[in-house]
């Protein structure tokens, strides 16, 4: 059933607006350098979409291996992809990092020079009811690439997608990569540690090259519909009241897409890396107030607060120390979240747009 709604979506593909692209024109390939083999797991996700849009830029060979599931409307992300299908050096393979044919068939057609791996049933609350298949996808899915990479002639960099939940229940403090992340307060959160430590294994005894980079709350334009930002501006945009777990004063350090990518493209680069953590986030933290403020405000529209208690598994603030990716990434974001609201709520709005008139139709 899941695949028939996938190919109706497919064919009906131009119902759902696709997001800005991050494109600035151009082609960002430098003269007389190798063209770059890359695999994204996750490809047609949120943060995979986006990466592929800036390697395709960039002139690299890009393949995707994606599963489609349907934590949220895989038609979302068939609409992500749209625009990459067509592109000559673009490939999409459909499948599972769990099932071994599926990776093998992949890894055998292709030399990478890089494998970024995002591929993962993301969210922590979600993965609170089947802490198990969040351990399955996220940790075996993990072992089941470093395996393909351990057995590849020319090993490729691996460009991890880790996350800042590792980190736990902190003081208001920044969060270092060298810090303890032994506390980790959700499965989903124990599963990216878990795929560090595996990560560092496989390092220690393949001698594969690893960058895990730890992403702060990231948002923007095809931001996954579970995620606070995005589920809020559709309920303000309803006129539906929103819930806030405490009472609005917990601090994210939230993080614009384009500049999360950034990040991503510049660890593409490094050259033999060995082993490195390093944490992708704005280092501004604000209070979740703050958000519900910018989305009124892009909105136009007053939102309806529910207070209810605290949730378990969500931790209180998050604050990256980006000194490592400033130093090592020469990572500068630079959208404020009151500017990367805005531009989430153009792309958001321009969706609607066109599902209605597509209704309409
Ligand atoms: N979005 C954030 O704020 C955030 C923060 C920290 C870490 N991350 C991590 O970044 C990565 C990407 O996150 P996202 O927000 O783009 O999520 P997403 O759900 O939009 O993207 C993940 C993609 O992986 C695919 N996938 C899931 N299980 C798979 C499997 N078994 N085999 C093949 N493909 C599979 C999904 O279909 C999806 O397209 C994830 O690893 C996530 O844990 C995201």
């Amino acid at each position: 059933m899941g695949w028939k709604l996938i190919k109706a979506a497919r064919a009906i593909g131009s119902f759902i607006l696709e997001g800005r692209s991050l494109r600035t024109g151009g082609h960002g390939k430098v003269k007389g350098s190798k063209v770059r083999q890359i695999l994204v797991t996750g490809g047609a996700g949120f943060i995979g979409s986006h990466l592929v849009d800036r390697l395709l830029w960039r002139g690299d060979r890009v393949t995707i291996l994606d599963n489609f599931n349907e934590f949220y409307d895989p038609s979302v992300k068939w609409d992500n992809i749209q625009t990459h299908v067509q592109h000559p050096k673009f490939h999409m393979e459909r499948g599972d990092i769990r099932n071994i044919y599926d990776m093998e068939s992949v890894f055998s057609k292709n030399e990478f020079d890089v494998v970024v791996h995002l591929a993962a049933m993301a969210g922590v609350r979600p993965s609170l009811k089947d802490p198990a298949f969040y351990i399955d996808v996220n940790v075996l899915g993990t072992q089941r690439v470093l395996d393909q990479i351990a057995k590849c002639r020319h090993k490729p960099l691996l460009v991890f997608g880790s996350s800042s939940s590792v980190y736990g229940a902190r003081p208001d403090e920044m969060f270092s990569e060298t810090d303890s992340i032994d506390r980790p307060l959700s499965p989903y959160a124990a599963s990216k540690a878990a795929s560090e430590a595996i990560a560092f294994a496989a390092h220690h005894t393949t001698g594969l090259q690893v960058v895990a980079l730890r992403f702060f709350t990231v948002f923007g334009p095809r931001q996954r519909p579970d995620l606070a930002i995005h589920k809020f501006c559709d309920l303000i945009y309803n006129g539906k009241p929103i819930e806030v777990y405490g009472d609005g004063t917990s601090k994210r350090d939230y993080t614009f897409i384009k500049d999360i990518v950034a990040g991503v493209e510049k660890a593409t680069d490094l050259k033999e890396p060995g082993f490195e953590i390093i944490n992708l986030g704005r280092s501004e933290p604000v209070v979740l107030s703050y958000v519900i403020e910018c989305l009124e405000n892009a909105l136009g529209k007053k939102a309806i607060i529910e207070y209810k208690p605290p949730q378990v598994g969500d931790v209180p603030n998050t604050f990256a120390n980006i000194d490592k990716a400033r130093k090592l990434l020469n990572y500068a974001p630079s959208t404020s979240i009151k500017s990367g609201i805005d531009e989430f709520v153009q792309w958001y709005l321009a969706r609607k747009a066109k599902q209605k008139a597509a209704e309409r139709v």
